[in-house]
């Protein structure tokens, strides 16, 4: 059953909302910390070993409740059983989206189109997990009857985002597999990895839902032309021993060469962007092992049903989707800030960039219309300590309002406390900093401990005094592991799908990138003719320049 088409302009809600906020555009922080001892107590989250502390958002009990009203007046409680149901909620693809049937128990019953998907997607993993054992026992070898060293995963977006990330999540529980990922179409990237491998030792794993994408062709033909190199000494059908697939399109698979046997199936009813889940994760399962590839999933089915079942008031990924959706309708704020408090997580917020922009990066409502209010939120961020070193400057002092979600862990993965605790006392600090501010009293204080001139006083007051009041979001979380990451994967999947619901758009395509492709595909031809067709002034003097100065 499709999707319904509010514009949540019209509800009541909204209307309520706007109202509301011309309120709270009046009150800080600060105010509302100072008037209510149990704010905390009220605004927060508590599920497994997450806590989600959201009192640091410019909101009241009332701003929460006129949020929850919107999500019902939108339908969500509908929408996300039809979300999981396997309804055809991709309606401009024509496709059900089910990356979350892919880590269901295997009791589970999931139909696209009136057959289970559950068994298939079993026997899939069964294969994963055989083949991930062979290599990682060194039972599998190479060419040359050499135990395999190294791994290339070949692919692009969600082919590569979700596997490096995750890869580089978990490299504490790693084995010892030399992962690289090969995902630009920029020969230099391939080249810097080929430098490192040796063929004899090396499986690649091509990954490419479609099998068309450009880049992920154009990478693997050149490895496997460099394969096959005469020094190597390696035949053809030595491919089969090195080269496997993990794509929907078996033909195009088989056509580069790639034995059907050495192929790992998914299905076009995951989204590349949610497809680490799959076969794509193949390379995480050859990282870190098929055991710790399942608790991956498992963490997000464990999500999976939170969000399913909690009301939505005590519903993380609701509730931080109707945070985000106060900022950035009300509030006019445009990106997100994602801080995670370990370098472990580097690669987060790149890997949420594609989930995030790439889903509700629209502007079409589900009705066909323009929309008439603001949709996809900006991600970005990288881990503290580092990103306080480098932009936190600007969230603190600038003049935008940025909304920023802080991750941390209870426990280190190595036990090494000092390291910790400053690290922690780091990420407290920072969403307190931006709570409070630094009000003229204080810093007056400070000038007169120093004893500073009134002249100079005066002069720097106003460059000293911080307002305060930037909402942040505390998710604080046991301990990094295969599971609790899976789960925080899946509570982002969750919030991207509740904003993309109230926004009324489609989340689950991606037309927008499909302009730039097929113009890159029709400007290679000109570069190759040497004949520059019909372009924009500014197009054809570049491509001029470039044809003679190449
Ligand atoms: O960038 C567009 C896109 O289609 C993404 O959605 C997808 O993750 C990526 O390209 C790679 O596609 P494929 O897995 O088919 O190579």
């Amino acid at each position: 059953m499709a999707l319904n088409t509010i514009n949540p302009t019209n509800t009541a809600s909204w209307s309520k909302l706007q109202q509301h906020f011309d309120d709270m555009h009046k009150v800080t922080m600060q105010d509302m910390f100072q008037e209510d001892v149990f704010r905390t107590a009220k605004f927060n989250l508590k599920w497994n070993d997450f806590l989600i502390d959201y009192s640091k958002n410019i909101i009241k009990q009332e701003t929460i409740d006129l949020l929850l009203e919107l999500a019902n007046e939108v339908g969500l409680k509908k929408a996300i059983s039809d979300y999981f149901d396997g309804e055809i909620i991709n309606q401009t693809e024509n496709r059900a989206v089910l990356h979350t049937a892919l880590r269901a128990k295997e009791s589970a019953v999931i139909n696209v189109d009136g057959q289970n998907v559950v068994p298939e997607i079993y026997e899939v993993k069964r294969k994963i997990k055989a083949f991930s054992n062979e290599i990682i026992a060194g039972e599998r070898t190479g060419y040359t009857g050499k135990q395999f060293t190294d791994v290339v995963n070949i692919g692009i977006g969600g082919s590569d985002l979700g596997p490096a990330m995750v890869v580089e999540a978990l490299q504490f529980y790693k084995n010892q597999l030399n992962v690289h990922f090969v995902s630009n179409i920029d020969g230099d990237h391939v080249n810097e990895i080929l430098k490192k491998i040796n063929p004899e030792t090396t499986l690649f794993v091509v990954v490419s839902k479609t099998f068309t994408t450009q880049e992920t062709l154009t990478n693997s033909e050149t490895i496997k032309a460099w394969f096959l190199s005469q020094e190597f000494g390696t035949k053809q059908e030595d491919i089969a021993k090195h080269f496997v697939a993990v794509s929907t399109n078996i033909q195009k698979v088989t056509e580069f060469g790639i034995n059907p046997d050495n192929v790992f199936p998914m299905w076009d009813w995951v989204g590349g962007r949610f497809s680490l889940w799959s076969a794509v994760g193949l390379t995480i399962s050859l990282a870190v092992g098929f055991d710790n590839f399942d608790e991956l999933l498992s963490g997000a089915n464990e999500m999976d049903d939170h969000f399913k079942s909690a009301e939505f008031d005590q519903n993380m990924p609701v509730v931080l989707a109707l945070l985000s959706v106060w900022y950035n309708n009300f509030f006019g704020a445009e990106s997100e800030a994602l801080i995670p408090y370990t370098q472990y997580l580097q690669k987060l917020a790149p890997y949420l960039q594609q989930g995030t922009m790439e889903s509700n990066g629209k502007s079409v409502g589900r009705d066909g219309n323009p929309v008439n209010y603001e949709t996809g939120t900006i991600i970005w961020g990288e881990p503290g300590t580092n990103a306080q070193h480098a932009f936190f400057q600007l969230i603190h002092q600038g003049t935008k309002l940025i909304p920023s979600d802080f991750i941390g862990f209870v426990k280190p993965l190595y036990g090494d406390d000092e390291h910790h605790d400053k690290l922690m006392s780091n990420y407290f600090a920072q969403t307190e900093a931006l709570l409070h501010g630094k009000t003229e009293a204080k810093v007056q204080a400070e000038f007169n401990k120093q004893g500073l001139d009134a002249e100079r006083v005066n002069f720097l007051l106003p460059f000293k005094v911080f307002e305060g009041n930037k909402p942040t979001n505390t998710i604080l979380i046991e301990k990094l592991t295969p599971k609790s990451l899976g789960s925080l994967i899946a509570l982002y999947e969750h919030k991207i799908f509740v904003q993309g619901i109230i926004w009324n758009i489609f989340s689950f395509d991606q037309w927008g990138v499909e302009l730039g492709k097929q113009l890159a595909n029709s400007i290679l031809e000109e570069i190759n003719s040497k004949e520059i067709k019909n372009h924009d002034s500014s197009t054809a003097f570049l491509l001029d320049y470039y044809l003679k100065n190449k």
